[in-house]
């Protein structure tokens, strides 16, 4: 180990690089695994502001959908794959031809296609889940990539639960993979379920079997989930071992417990650049802070406040003692320069008398893309926001970015509403909703409150029938006059989904929300009928997830 933390001078540059080290390529897979977080689907026009956003981050490869699962990741595939100039952009497929078929014409016209192809090799999967044997998986892996190669050059195959097959195995499915044309091989912990010295082991133990791995510039990649706490110590052990790809996630979010964490990995090899001394990222790390407000704003998955890195208490000192060492120098208690992550360092206000150029810019710095109409929307709401409360915060920008970015799947819209409560009396709503035919529908309702009322009336309206599984509401800035959000699961049939809705009034605020979950309901309805229409057959549903 060489210099602690407190040799360290202040440092804000935002990337490492130099002395002859390894780049690790940082593979983000949020729109992917990320997006399979129950509850966190994203619209077209919200992955497209997030892929921009990675782009400028510095990922190298973006993993931008599952193209067989539905129309919505079909269509992120191919404008994010059209649009990006420099990340490698990668839909995911099955071993199963009509899913790389898909992949492959997803991303025709990308710049820099990937396919990203896999398949379980795990006993238990073998047995319990495919059903097959090991040669036929080996086969089927095989005919696979090849398949994907027909589409695009640059193909990786993982073999799912990679970490609980036997290592014969997997150095038998790599070398067979590598021969049939994949370029990158991920060994995923799908269940989190490995510890550091036995995954990092993983790596060097493949390497060593199949020389033709450095010989032949094939990248080895690590993909861990987070169920036991360790997918990024995982990560980092994986990277001693060999890997030259890590996948990985905005704010740690993914499937069940989530992926490792973006922002956690590249800064442990950032700030323990003396002892990670090796290797390298192009990630701009002063772009950390606003892509994690982004996505936790836009997928509604709030990020913990005690986070590394990007929570809320992450460069916040509260003992006594600890305040009183940072007057003294920083470097006592504090071994990342908030400024490097880009933390704000003093929170810049708008108000009523803020132009639509000085709105603009402070968007761009939220690392929002809006210009044209879409700008002059969000303008008009930040005017109407700043008549009724002085000081506009980011976390107000944010907030009408977020429904500006709703717009494209607004079916109904709140026209009015008027709600009755009170001690001792039974609760009555009416609510009055406009459909995209522009024509107003108004029902009453009773309940228990004026929440639930509202929300009666608005399932009679829309006749989208859902059961409320969470409800919370906060206000976002401090002050009396703060927005309120209150953000709503709810399950319609097998699917959880989220709505987000903002006002300085709460039940307007809790309105707004539900009305978001059930927008986005019919949205992915009408996005799967028309799937269906357009490939000719009746499929029921997203494909088995990984
Ligand atoms: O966790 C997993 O195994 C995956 C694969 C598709 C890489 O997400
Ligand atoms: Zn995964």
């Amino acid at each position: 180990m060489s210099d602690s933390p407190d040799a360290q001078p202040a440092d804000t540059s935002t990337t490492i690089s130099g002395g002859g080290r390894t780049p690790i390529r940082i593979f983000d897979t949020t729109l992917r695994d990320g997006e399979q977080s129950p509850g966190a689907s994203l619209n077209h026009h919200e992955k497209m502001e997030i892929a921009r956003q990675l782009e400028a981050l510095g990922v190298d490869v973006i993993e931008a959908g599952f193209p067989i699962t539905s129309q919505g990741d079909f269509d992120a595939v191919g404008a994010i794959g059209k649009e990006l100039g420099r990340a490698t952009v990668a839909g995911l497929s099955r071993c199963v031809p009509r899913d790389i078929d898909r992949a492959g014409e997803a991303l025709q016209g990308a710049n820099n296609p990937r396919i990203h192809v896999f398949c379980a090799t795990s006993r238990i999967h073998r047995e319990h889940k495919l059903k097959k044997a090991f040669e036929e998986i080996v086969k089927l892996s095989v005919d696979s990539v090849k398949r994907a190669r027909q589409f695009v050059d640059d193909v990786e195959f993982s073999p799912e639960d990679g970490s609980r097959t036997e290592l014969n195995y997997l150095v038998d499915v790599t070398a067979a993979v590598i021969e049939a044309g994949a370029t990158t091989i991920n060994i995923p912990d799908t269940v989190g379920y490995a510890v550091p010295e036995e995954y990092g082991h993983i790596f060097s133990y493949v390497r060593e079997k199949l020389p033709q791995i450095d010989r032949d510039g094939i990248y080895l990649s690590s993909h861990c989930h987070n169920d036991l706490g360790l997918a990024v110590a995982n990560s980092l052990a994986a990277i001693a071992g060999g890997a030259r790809q890590v996948e990985c996630t905005i704010n740690g979010i993914g499937e069940r417990a989530g992926n490792a964490s973006l922002e956690e990995l590249v800064m442990a090899l950032r700030t323990r650049a003396d002892y990670y001394d090796k290797y390298e990222t192009h990630i701009v790390t002063n772009k950390i802070y606003p892509i994690s407000r982004m996505v936790s704003n836009l997928t509604g998955l709030q990020v913990q406040r005690n986070k590394a890195i990007v929570g809320e208490n992450a460069f916040a000192h509260e003992a006594g003692i600890h305040q009183d060492g940072m007057l003294k120098n920083r470097n006592t208690y504090e071994i990342m320069d908030p400024t490097a992550i880009g933390v704000p360092e003093s929170k810049l206000v708008l108000g009523k008398h803020s132009g639509r150029h000085a709105l603009g810019e402070r968007i761009t710095e939220l690392g929002y893309s809006l210009d044209g109409e879409a700008l002059d929307k969000v303008y008009d709401s930040f005017k109407a926001l700043a008549d009724k409360k002085k000081d506009v915060y980011d976390e107000d920008i944010e907030a009408i970015l977020d429904e500006q970015l709703e717009t494209g799947r607004r079916l109904w819209e709140l026209v009015r509403f008027q709600v009755t409560s009170g001690t001792g009396v039974i609760a009555t709503s009416t609510v009055v909703l406009r459909d995209s035919s522009g024509t107003e529908m108004t029902d009453a309702s009773a309940g228990d409150g004026p929440i639930d009322a509202c929300y009666s009336a608005i399932q009679r309206i829309t006749g989208v029938k859902v059961t409320l599984e969470d409800y919370q509401t906060r206000a976002i800035t401090g002050g009396k006059d703060a927005q309120g959000e209150a953000t709503v699961q709810v399950r319609h049939h097998d699917r959880k989904v989220r709505g987000r809705g903002l006002s300085t009034d709460i039940i307007e605020a809790a309105v707004k929300a539900y009305l978001a979950a059930i927008n986005r309901i019919k949205t992915t309805e009408e996005r799967k009928v028309n799937a269906t229409m357009m490939n000719g057959e009746t499929r029921s549903g997203k494909a088995a997830q990984p």
